[in-house]
């Protein structure tokens, strides 16, 4: 029986059960294309903080830990299959407290300094030369950020000089003799972090006149001057994108803003990791989902100073963050199934604001919020937010496709309300259309019938991501519990039909 229905489906003489009523219905207008989705959308962050750079992701020379000069293999290998765009380093608030010549020139001869971020000894051992190694085995572009609030406008400057300079100057023949006979790319420079706290506890008109000073002193040859960006305001304040969208015009590409998910009301008590109930996996998901009204906002202060878009909104700053109750490390925390939804969604937000948001960079890359990867000494593990970020991989630079989803569903808890289904479709570099779905409800899977205007769609292949509870997650003991598992549907009577499971996040490719 099973057999027959399934061979008339096939043959499109019956409706897929799939096409019931009650189904929420998504199109594609492939005939329309929208922005570039920028690769830099999926940059991350790096920060010397906690076990986020030591012992994460460098392991010094001498390690028993298979390493490449230092790097571990097992996770600049893992990180590889990101195709990870950019990298921010070194802060974060760390960077308002870091002295670049600290970290040059023999590892051995570098000075220890405690950092108020973390509470931490910083060794120096990974510092400019050791940042570029990791760059170029990860393939990325640099985004460095720079010392406001305890450096110099001369320090700054000679660190950008003694990183592009291509030749010729005191600083080059240093970096030569460190052994660097080639200026280093910096696609990004940030100039300071959180000014309006950790960074110095300053106010944008005060900030926009120290950038302006800071920048002016920067030098670097014409065609290799990294993008400048200014550090904004936090979260919802746009005050901040207001005076420097105003004041920088011509010296900046980029406004950054940070912005964290909790699940709880306060910073006092955020929530949990782990163990949560659904109120929480609600609350996490709506606070998640206010990352599309804080970047319309920013975007409409750009679009009254900058109507020509020539300044982008640089979330750098973005993602989990949960209490640190007996954290192995400073701001370690675990990653569960909902933090892939976090992921998700956020990454439509983006998407759908492809045209002023360029770039973004999740924080953090390894055992820092809502990281990629976890260590424990020798041992990795891949986190639900890891394989997120390697569905989405064919996202990096493809063009936008506006999408329309009809009869969504939603997912009401109490008194709170969120969309059903979140989508979002591009056609990528290899040239197929991509097709992104989230199902937030815990509970109850969603028939999805997608079309694309103009194409009969024959099929659609891909991945998806869940699990049977809401903070499925992989430990040092299990770490296969959740990881992506193949999914696949065929279109019948020329009609395509996706169930997509309770809690999922899918990416699948369409067969036209
Ligand atoms: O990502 C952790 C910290 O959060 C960063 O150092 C700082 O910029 C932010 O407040």
């Amino acid at each position: 029986m099973n057999i027959i229905k399934h061979s008339l489906a096939v043959l499109g003489m019956i409706a897929a059960p799939a096409f019931a009523a009650g189904q929420v219905t998504i199109s594609i207008d492939a005939g329309k294309p929208g922005p570039v989705i920028n690769k830099n959308v999926y940059g991350q962050f790096a920060e010397h903080l906690g076990t986020g750079i030591y012992e994460g992701m460098y392991v010094g020379l001498k390690s028993n830990i298979p390493n490449t000069r230092g790097w571990r293999n097992d996770v600049v290998g893992a990180l590889k299959e990101l195709h990870v765009p950019l990298v921010r380093w070194p802060g974060g608030c760390f960077a308002d407290t870091y002295h670049w010549r600290d970290g040059v020139g023999p590892q051995d001869k570098r000075p220890g300094n405690v950092h108020a971020n973390g509470a931490i000894e910083e060794i120096n051992a990974v510092g400019t030369h050791e940042f570029f190694d990791l760059i170029d085995m990860l393939g990325a572009d640099a985004y460095v950020n720079g010392n406001v609030g305890t450096g110099s406008v001369q320090e700054m400057s000679d660190w950008v000089e003694y990183m592009t300079s291509d030749g010729g100057s005191p600083l080059a023949r240093l970096r030569a003799q460190n052994g660097h006979e080639k200026p280093f790319k910096v696609a990004y420079f940030g100039i300071g972090n959180e000014l309006w706290g950790c960074g110095g506890n300053m106010k944008p008109d005060y900030y926009a006149n120290l950038y302006s000073n800071y920048e002016n002193f920067l030098r670097a040859p014409e065609k290799s001057r990294p993008k400048m960006i200014a550090s904004g305001g936090n979260g919802f304040d746009t005050a901040w994108t207001d005076v420097l969208s105003k004041e920088l015009k011509g010296r900046t590409v980029g406004i950054s803003v940070h912005q964290y998910t909790i699940p709880g009301s306060s910073w006092e008590v955020k929530g949990k990791d782990l163990g949560f109930k659904e109120d929480e996996w609600m609350s996490t998901l709506a606070n998640t989902l206010k990352m599309d009204q804080l970047v319309k906002n920013h975007v409409a202060v750009l679009d009254k100073h900058d109507p020509e878009k020539k300044i982008g909104l640089m979330v750098d700053e973005w993602g989990t963050w949960y209490d640190e109750a007996g954290a192995r490390s400073a701001l370690f925390q675990q990653n569960s199934l909902r933090d892939a939804l976090v992921a998700a969604l956020s990454f439509h937000i983006f998407h759908e604001h492809a045209e002023r948001v360029p770039m973004t960079t999740i924080a953090q890359m390894v055992n820092v919020l809502q990281a990629m990867i976890l260590t424990d000494k020798e041992k990795m593990v891949l986190t639900p937010t890891y394989y997120t970020f390697q569905m989405y991989v064919p996202f990096q630079d493809a063009r936008s496709l506006p999408l329309a989803i009809k009869d969504n569903t939603s997912y009401t808890l109490g008194a709170t309300t969120i969309p059903g289904v979140s989508a979002s479709a591009a056609r990528a570099k290899d040239g197929k259309v991509y097709l992104a779905l989230v199902n937030t409800d815990p509970s109850k899977a969603v028939d999805v019938a997608v079309n694309v205007a103009g194409t009969m769609v024959k099929g659609a292949a891909g991945k998806v991501l869940t699990s049977a509870t809401m903070d499925a997650h992989n430990t040092f003991q299990n770490p296969q519990v959740i990881k992506p598992a193949a999914f696949s549907a065929r279109a019948a009577g020329g009609k395509l039909a996706i169930k997509v499971p309770a809690k999922a996040v899918m990416v699948v490719a369409l067969e036209e």
